[in-house]
């Protein structure tokens, strides 16, 4: 008698997990497709990882979504578009180079605004690690750190800066990491790029809450993608 109660309690117990499960998970779809409905996600770092898998989220849960993608290799994103099969009419491959931000990256933001007439969400996710101890270190790696993660980061958004106040809305989000509040071995000149952006965002924040202009730092744990192999040591 006692293991037939103790089965249909477990039968029960699992009922009322997936349940829950399903109840949690719907609305959260739905959330997620109210706030992204129509809306113009500029995704940089699009070609691999954490920025790849937000591209083939939202390319199922918001069909109504534009995607701007961004990363040097365009050959990698023309691809990502051919194997999501991602309507051409909702998106726009648009290869940079964060390196590379001596033009102020205006012409890009205008090919955006030529093809999809507003940004509403600018989501700051290329970025490149670190592999060597700080007296391994060259200066030219330390520079294209803070080149890539910081500068690169903080000229494009300066340049969609300027089209977020005069429409008076905008979201910047960042994809930092835990290393960007605290540094640790082999990683000294990339925790110093995230703290950085910090700073930076925190000021931006500040400065643009008048202006409907929201700022949201993401500070991620270990995630497994090709940051590791891709790292400058
Ligand atoms: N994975 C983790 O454990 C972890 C943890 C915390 C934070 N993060 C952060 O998450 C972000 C994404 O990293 P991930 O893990 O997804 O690494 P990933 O797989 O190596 O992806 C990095 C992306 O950045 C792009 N990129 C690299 N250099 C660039 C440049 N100079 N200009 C433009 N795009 C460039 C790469 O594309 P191309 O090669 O095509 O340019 C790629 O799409 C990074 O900011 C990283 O710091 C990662």
């Amino acid at each position: 008698m006692y293991q037939y109660y103790a089965v249909i309690y477990q039968l029960l117990l699992y009922l009322g997990i997936i349940a829950l499960v399903i109840y949690l998970f719907l609305p959260l779809q739905e959330r997620i497709e109210q706030f992204y409905r129509n809306k113009v996600v500029w995704i940089t770092g699009a070609s691999s990882g954490i920025g790849l898998e937000l591209v083939k989220h939202l390319a199922v849960l918001s069909p109504t979504t534009k995607l701007v993608l961004s990363s040097r290799r365009e050959d990698e994103l023309e691809k990502i578009v051919e194997e999501l099969k991602l309507d051409r009419d909702r998106c726009l491959i648009l290869p940079l180079d964060l390196e590379y931000h001596g033009d102020l990256f205006k012409s890009k933001v205008d090919l955006v605004l030529d093809r999809f007439d507003h940004i509403d969400i600018l989501i700051n996710n290329a970025g490149i690690s670190q592999r060597s101890l700080i007296k391994d270190t060259q200066y030219s790696v330390d520079q294209r750190l803070m080149s890539i993660n910081y500068l690169g980061t903080v000229t494009l958004s300066k340049s969609v800066l300027e089209h977020f106040i005069a429409q008076k809305h905008g979201h910047f989000v960042v994809v930092s990491s835990v290393s960007g509040y605290v540094g640790t071995p082999s990683r000294s000149t990339y925790a110093a790029s995230k703290h950085a952006l910090h700073g930076f965002f925190d000021a931006l924040r500040f400065e643009h809450e008048k202006d409907n202009i929201h700022v949201t730092v993401i500070c991620p744990g270990y995630i497994r993608t090709k940051i590791s192999e891709n790292a400058f040591s």
